[in-house]
């Protein structure tokens, strides 16, 4: 990839999870190189042994920050507010960088009075991010430009799909987007158990239940369709699929998926706090 579409000096604060998910497709897809991205940890010995592989360098955050035009705050909500008054006192912020955050529950009016004068974006990825099929969902706070929003969609749209919306939606974003692949993996452990008890081998049935939930997911993405329309042409009448669907609303699986996506979304506006 040409010079030009690299991503201007960029910084990434917190290298757990989510960072090397992200350091990774950015790396992959030359938006950044080890010249231009630059790790910023609260302990840089041991986020070196994760950094230095993908020829990373770890420095401590205030070095980070310094030239950086984009800061990716990539810690936990609880660190956010330490980290932007430690980058303040040091004066890694007088430049004015484009704060872009991916923590959970922290708004942007909290993350301005941190970082004043800078642009901030908020995003919610999820951990699909790490094999490129992830989804990202951004929105614009105070200062933040179409520009801004310009990078988050090049920085997110190596790693997957890119929604915007309004930040009124973001802790719902994080119960359905960032907590939902959590909750797909327990829907899919169970569903391999049901052919496990059948006899059907356990690796079996897990690659059938993924490979059924992608192709479902693909189908309703390319058609449109409302689900109940799509789970209707399963249906058969007097068949198996309906005995099995009655079987799980007796569950209440519609109430429990809904709620757990909701109540996700209601302890995520309190992780910050
Ligand atoms: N995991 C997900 O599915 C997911 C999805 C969407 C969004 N998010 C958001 O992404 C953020 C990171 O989540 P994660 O799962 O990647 O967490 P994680 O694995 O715990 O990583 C957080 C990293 O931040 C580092 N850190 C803490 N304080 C720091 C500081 N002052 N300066 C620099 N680095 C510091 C930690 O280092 P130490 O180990 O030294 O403390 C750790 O490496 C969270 O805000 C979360 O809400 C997560």
């Amino acid at each position: 990839m040409s010079e030009e579409n690299h991503l201007p000096a960029t910084a990434l604060l917190g290298f757990g999870t989510m960072g090397h998910a992200l350091a990774t497709g950015l790396l992959a897809q030359g938006l950044a190189t080890p010249e231009t991205l630059r790790v910023g940890a609260r302990r840089p010995d041991v986020a070196r042994a994760h950094a230095e592989p993908l020829g990373l360098t770890a420095v401590h955050p205030e070095e980070a920050a310094d030239h950086a035009q984009i800061l990716v705050l990539a810690v936990k909500p609880r660190d956010v507010d330490g980290l932007l008054h430690r980058l303040q006192e040091a004066g890694a912020l007088d430049h004015h960088p484009l704060i872009l955050s991916i923590a959970a529950g922290v708004g942007t009016a909290s993350l301005a009075e941190r970082a004043p004068g800078c642009a901030i974006v908020r995003a919610m990825p999820n951990t699909p991010c790490a094999i490129g099929k992830g989804v990202t969902v951004i929105c614009a706070g105070p200062g933040a430009e179409a520009r801004h929003l310009d990078l988050a969609r090049r920085i997110f749209g190596c790693m997957g799909s890119v929604m915007e919306l309004d930040e009124k939606h973001m802790d719902t974003v994080t119960g359905l987007g960032g907590s939902g692949p959590a909750f797909i993996y327990l829907v899919l452990e169970a569903m391999a158990e049901g052919a496990v008890m059948r006899g059907m081998p356990r690796a079996v049935a897990l690659e059938l239940a993924a490979r059924v939930a992608l192709g479902a997911s693909e189908m309703l993405l390319a058609t449109g369709r409302h689900p109940a329309s799509l789970r209707d042409d399963v249906t058969t009448p007097a068949g198996c699929t309906i005995a099995g669907l009655l079987a799980l609303e007796d569950g209440r699986i519609r109430s429990v998926l809904a709620r757990g996506v909701e109540t996700a979304a209601k302890v995520a506006g309190e992780l910050a706090s």
